[in-house]
């Protein structure tokens, strides 16, 4: 297989959620592997930190304020980051929430927090990407992020859950939408992987051995297990490849045991 497949020279990828967790950790893989990168959240100190260190890499870095709940600034990231760039190759929409509770608790609050930054952040932002840059150029990568929610429920992720399964469905439709256009769309589903979203979870070592003994491959993710999924979906060894949800769980979805722990 030529290295070609995987070689991301010359292309210009935007990152949602890039302060913390999972993005910060997808721009920086996206740099290595040879893309410009366009950081976006609402924390612009911290974005600084992380173009700084995309710098170091040799790559181009543009740190942007972007809330995906505020239709206005959707627009002016993705414009801002045209006319800096000329063009976006790569997307991943990966800003995201969560509220843990039973289902009789989750207030209307809460639903609209999550299903809002989930759900309709990612479509606006790929909305707002695709039509400006990706459908001129005939050429896009958009890669939603989904989660083991997407195919199976769970207790206490309710709102969670509704919004990761959307993805999948929105991933499908979109990618029906704009195949046409050179425009690929897959959902990369991470399992469970240590962050600020969950961090207060994993430092109960009992409930981390429980979670660990239902994961086929016996232990949670760690970060750089997402590497070669995201590279391969934000390439061109995935050309032949949309609508589709790559679950990178350490078979814990298609595992014989599916409950996760209480917690
Ligand atoms: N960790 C896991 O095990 C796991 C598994 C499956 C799926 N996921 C999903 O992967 C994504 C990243 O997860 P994570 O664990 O890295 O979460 P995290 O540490 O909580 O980071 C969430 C990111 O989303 C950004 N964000 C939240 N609301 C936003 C808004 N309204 N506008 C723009 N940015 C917003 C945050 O940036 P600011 O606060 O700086 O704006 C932050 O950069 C999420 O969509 C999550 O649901 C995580």
């Amino acid at each position: 297989m030529s290295a070609e497949l995987s070689d991301l020279s010359g292309n210009v990828a935007f990152v949602s959620g890039a302060s913390r967790g999972l993005g910060e950790h997808f721009a920086e893989v996206l740099a290595k592997a040879g893309c410009d990168l366009v950081v976006t959240s609402r924390d612009t100190a911290t974005l600084a930190l992380i173009q700084d260190r995309i710098e170091g890499v040799g790559r181009q870095c543009l740190a942007l304020e972007l809330d995906v709940l505020d239709p206005d600034s959707i627009q002016k990231a993705a414009d801002r980051a045209i006319e800096h760039f000329g063009k976006v190759d790569v997307l991943v929409c990966n800003a995201g929430c969560n509220r843990r509770k039973p289902a009789l608790e989750v207030t209307w609050d809460d639903w609209n927090l999550i299903l809002d930054t989930n759900l309709r952040g990612s479509f606006f932002l790929a909305q707002a990407i695709v039509k400006r840059s990706m459908m001129p150029r005939g050429y896009g990568r958009v890669i939603t992020i989904g989660s083991v929610t997407c195919v199976h429920g769970y207790a206490g992720l309710a709102p969670y859950g509704a919004s990761r399964g959307g993805i999948k469905q929105l991933t499908m439709s979109l990618a029906d939408d704009w195949g046409p256009h050179g425009i690929t769309v897959n959902c990369l589903a991470p399992g469970w992987f240590k962050t600020a979203q969950n961090a207060v979870m994993y430092e109960d070592a009992e409930w981390v051995e429980m979670l660990s003994n239902r994961i086929p491959v016996r232990r949670p993710g760690s970060m750089k297990d997402l590497d070669g999924a995201l590279v391969f979906l934000a390439s061109e060894s995935s050309r032949y490849v949309t609508g589709q949800t790559l679950l990178v769980d350490g078979g814990i979805s298609g595992g014989p045991v599916r409950a996760l722990p209480k917690k």
